[in-house]
């Protein structure tokens, strides 16, 4: 079992996905874009799994970006389809898992049905603690990072903030889920290297893992890779390997 060679001291708690590749995927089979994100769907399930048997405290799934609106209409539909049925099939298996899903991104864009289901499992889940599975949903970086400063400003003519307590922790309780810790790893398919306005402000110190293999093919044995790339690297915040090694 390739696990095995995983240090489980050493396990990023927090591991973020950017699933690209399933176009591509179906593409290559002659098959139409449709299929590629139903596919990519089984990686979901199997990723999802994988995560909670190796002990990962939270994964993030950029499932739908802003950008992603623009694509074709069928698509579009297509996806926030299989979103729905996603959160309504699989529900019972999160909370037998004990897991807590969460949900990040300009929401109130998502159809009500889609609203509705997603409403429910943060509900129903609210209390799991065992893993937590975030959702990046009509997310962008930016657009985060705007509705922040938004709040903030809010809060400041409101007379609850002013400039001079504004530092990045106090800014960081502005964004979408500020309890959920910044990710330590960083995983996308599809070969692209490419951040694409996702997690803007809680990358900034997070190790990157970029893979040839498609969305729709990526399983446990890929995410070990990753995990195993992410644990061969000397993570220093800036600081000199000699500091970093004197202060373990
Ligand atoms: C990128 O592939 C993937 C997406 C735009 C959506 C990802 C969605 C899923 C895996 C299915 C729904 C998700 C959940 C969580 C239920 P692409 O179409 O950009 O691929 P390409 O780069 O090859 O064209």
């Amino acid at each position: 079992m390739v696990e095995r060679r995983l240090d489980p001291e050493h396990l990023p708690r927090h591991v973020a996905i950017i699933m690209d590749g399933n176009g591509r995927w179906a593409e290559e089979r002659g098959l139409s874009r449709i299929e590629g994100h139903r596919e990519g769907i089984e990686s979901v399930r199997a990723v999802l799994r994988a995560a909670h048997e190796l002990g990962i405290g939270t994964l993030t799934l950029y499932a739908f970006s802003l950008e992603n609106w623009n694509r074709p209409r069928d698509e579009v539909g297509e996806l926030m389809g299989l979103l729905e049925r996603y959160l309504e099939e699989e529900l019972d298996e999160v909370m037998r898992n004990g897991i807590r899903v969460r949900a990040v991104g300009r929401l109130e864009l998502l159809p009500p049905s889609v609203r509705e289901q997603l409403d429910r499992a943060l509900a129903k889940t609210r209390d799991n603690d065992e893993m937590q599975l975030v959702f990046a949903l009509s997310y962008g970086g930016r657009q985060e990072i705007v509705d922040g400063v938004r709040k903030l400003l809010r809060d400041v003519e409101q007379g609850k903030a002013s400039a001079d307590h504004i530092d990045e922790k106090a800014f960081s309780a502005y964004l979408y889920d500020p309890e959920v810790p910044d990710p330590d790893l960083l995983i996308r398919t599809g070969g692209e290297s490419r951040v694409s306005n996702f997690l803007l402000w809680q990358i900034a110190y997070t190790e990157i893992h970029v893979t040839e293999r498609m969305w729709p093919d990526f399983r446990k044995g890929d995410l070990v890779d990753a995990i195993l790339d992410f644990q061969s690297r000397e993570r220093r915040f800036g600081m000199t390997s000699a500091q970093v090694q004197g202060s373990k």
